[in-house]
């Protein structure tokens, strides 16, 4: 049952203490919108999306029961402009806890990435109050025992799986995810990522790289220099230096999907 490893893993004071099982929904992202009055840090976990949504409007491939999909519901009281430095926040809870499994990677903003591979897709969507967010929803997705992917992202994707040849409790790295996710907010509720990013740029395969951006559209190439107190990356092209914000830019490796 998916949530006996949840329960005997969970080691948290609220996140997750709360925790919403079901075998099947369109999205978890969705499901927790629907129930946005449940407590701050209620967690949502299916074994299957009819209707799996990836950033961008991509679609989420969800349809086997070998994945993880959850989704956090976050009631932070920030201000709205801090709130997309949090996706970042959640891309490093993601990437310690893979520390246990295997070791990855972070591609800016939150892609978690082994052997240069997708492992994991992070998606924040925040609900706006007059200047303060509402509520903000998590979902993240790891692939855990996926044996292989359907052709259009068979090259750019992996599984815990494909990479160690061993299979995994997807319960417990719900739980394992979370573990690290509550302190990671916590810190980041208090300070920002002051305090957050020195272990984020260690983990960031996109620094001091080529990287092709789509930005405004337009694709150009530029060179990854930083991560800014704010989740920013900061790029060199060949118009100067700028700093792309996570909401709005999508970057590629040059040579390959890292
Ligand atoms: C990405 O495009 O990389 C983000 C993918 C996010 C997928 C997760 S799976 C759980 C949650 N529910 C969804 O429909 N999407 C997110």
């Amino acid at each position: 049952m998916l949530s006996r490893g949840f329960k005997e893993n969970l080691k948290t004071n609220f996140i997750g203490k709360k925790a919403i099982f079901v075998d099947e929904t369109d999205s978890t992202n969705a499901l927790a919108k629907r129930e946005k009055s449940s407590p701050d840090g209620t967690v949502f976990v299916a074994k299957k999306q009819t209707n799996g949504r990836g950033r961008r409007g991509r679609v989420w491939e969800s349809e086997d029961e070998k994945s993880l999909y959850m989704s956090i519901l976050l009631k932070p009281s920030i201000d709205a402009e801090k709130i997309s430095a949090l996706t970042l926040v959640v891309g490093l809870a993601v990437c310690r806890a893979m520390d246990l499994y295997a070791k990855t990677e972070i591609k800016w903003p939150n892609d978690i990435v082994i052997n240069k591979k997708k492992l994991s897709g992070i998606m924040c969507e925040t609900a706006f109050a007059v200047e303060k967010p509402e509520y903000v929803v998590c979902g993240i997705g790891v692939n855990v025992n996926n044996s292989d992917f359907p052709d259009a992202i068979s090259k750019t994707a992996a599984s815990l799986k494909t990479e160690t040849g061993k299979i995994f409790d997807i319960a417990e790295i719900a739980a394992k995810i979370l573990n690290e996710f509550e302190p990671l907010y916590k810190e980041y509720l208090k300070n920002g990522l002051s305090n957050i990013i020195e272990d984020y740029k260690k983990r960031c395969a996109t620094l001091s790289k080529e990287v092709s951006v789509v930005f405004d559209n337009e694709k150009i190439n530029a060179y990854a220099l930083d991560i800014t107190e704010d989740g920013g990356l900061l790029v060199k092209t060949s118009d100067g230096e700028k700093i792309l914000n996570s909401g709005e830019a999508s970057v590629r490796g040059i040579y390959g999907y890292v």
